[in-house]
C-alpha cells in the first residue's frame, strides 16, 4: 500500500511566516505515521534556513535545504529554478513516491513605503516586480511543467503524478487599496491572478491553487512597515497594534535581533495588510 509521501517547498523559509509553516507542517496530523513529510526550505540565507533545518529535524520529516536563491538577481533564474529541481529529483530518486506537492510563495519583499506612486522610477519598480511577481511566477510555471510534463516518454522512472496545491502567501492589499502601498498591493494581485489561472487552466489535472492572506504579523516585517510607512494615520495604527500585542506577550522580543518564536508568525493583531 502507498503511504503518503507530501513535499512541501517553501521560499522565503528562513524567518519569519515561511519559518512558521515549515513548524505548522512536522506537527500537522496529516502527517504523522505512517505517512512521510520531506520539506525543502529555499532562501538566500543559508546559514539560516540551516538552523531552521535542525529547529525541524524528525524521524518522518526529511527537510532539505536550497540556500543562496536570490530573487533579485533575475538573471540568475535558471540557476536556482535548477537548483530547486534538483532537490526535488533527488527527493523523488531517494525516497517513497511523493503523492502531494505543496509549493509555497512565501518570500516576498515590501519596497519603499515611504513613496507614493508620484516618486517611483523605473529601476525600483523593475527591481522589486523581479523579487515579486517575475520569480514568482518563474517558480509556479517550473513546479508546474516538472511534475506535468507535456509528454512522457516510455522510460519516464516517475510514471506516479503527485497531487499538486500552489500556495500564495498573499494580504488584504491585493483587493483593498491605501496610499503608499502601490508595488506591494500591485504584486499581491498579480500573484492572486496568476493562481486563478492556473487554477481553470489545470482543473482536469489535479491541480490546486490557494492566495492565502495570513493578516498582521507580528515580526521583522511588521517593524519595517512600521519604520519605514509614509503614511502616518496607517503607521499609527501599525505600532498601536504591535504595542499591544507586546503589552500581552509581555515583551518586544523581535526588537533586539532575535528571531521571534514560530507561533509569533502567526499572531492576528486586527487589520490584514
Ligand atoms: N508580516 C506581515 O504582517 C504580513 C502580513 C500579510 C502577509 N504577509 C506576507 O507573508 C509572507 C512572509 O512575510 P514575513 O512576514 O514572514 O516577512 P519577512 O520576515 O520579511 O520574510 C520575508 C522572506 O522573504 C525573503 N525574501 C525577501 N526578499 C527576497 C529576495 N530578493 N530573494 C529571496 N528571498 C527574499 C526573505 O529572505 P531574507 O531573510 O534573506 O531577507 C524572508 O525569508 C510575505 O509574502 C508577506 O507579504 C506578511
Amino acid at each position: 500500500m502507498l503511504h503518503p509521501h507530501i513535499l512541501v517547498t517553501i521560499t522565503g523559509a528562513n524567518r519569519g511566516f515561511g519559518r512558521a509553516v515549515a513548524h505548522a507542517f512536522t506537527t500537522s496530523s496529516a502527517v504523522s505515521p505512517p505517512s512521510r513529510l520531506t520539506l525543502i526550505l529555499i532562501g538566500r540565507d543559508t546559514t539560516a534556513l540551516e538552523r531552521v533545518q535542525a529547529e525541524l529535524k524528525s524521524e518522518t520529516t526529511k527537510v532539505v535545504v536550497v540556500g543562496d536563491v536570490q530573487f533579485d538577481e533575475i538573471e540568475r533564474t535558471d540557476e536556482w529554478l535548477g537548483k530547486i529541481q534538483t532537490a526535488i529529483e533527488d527527493v523523488r530518486e531517494t525516497g517513497p513516491p511523493i503523492t502531494k506537492a505543496i509549493l509555497i510563495n512565501n518570500a516576498a519583499s515590501l519596497g519603499n513605503l515611504s513613496q507614493t506612486v508620484a516618486r517611483y522610477n523605473w529601476r525600483d519598480i523593475k527591481h522589486y516586480t523581479d523579487i515579486n511577481i517575475v520569480s514568482f511566477s518563474a517558480l509556479c510555471s517550473s513546479f508546474l511543467s516538472y511534475f506535468r510534463p507535456r509528454t512522457r516518454s516510455a522510460d519516464d522512472v516517475h510514471p506516479f503524478s503527485p497531487s499538486l496545491v500552489i500556495v500564495n502567501i498573499s494580504s488584504l492589499l491585493a483587493i483593498q487599496a491605501f496610499p503608499y502601498w502601490g508595488l506591494y498591493s500591485t504584486a499581491k494581485a498579480a500573484r492572486d491572478q496568476l493562481l486563478k489561472v492556473i487554477a481553470l487552466e489545470e482543473a482536469s489535472n489535479d491541480v490546486k491553487t490557494l492566495s492565502y492572506a495570513p493578516g498582521p504579523l507580528d515580526n521583522e516585517m511588521q517593524r519595517d512597515v512600521r519604520n519605514t510607512l509614509g503614511d502616518m494615520e496607517q503607521k499609527e495604527l501599525y505600532t498601536k497594534m504591535h504595542t499591544e500585542q507586546a503589552r500581552s506577550d509581555g515583551g518586544l522580543g523581535d526588537e533586539v535581533g532575535q528571531p521571534p518564536p514560530p507561533h509569533r508568525s502567526r499572531v492576528q493583531l486586527g487589520n490584514s495588510h
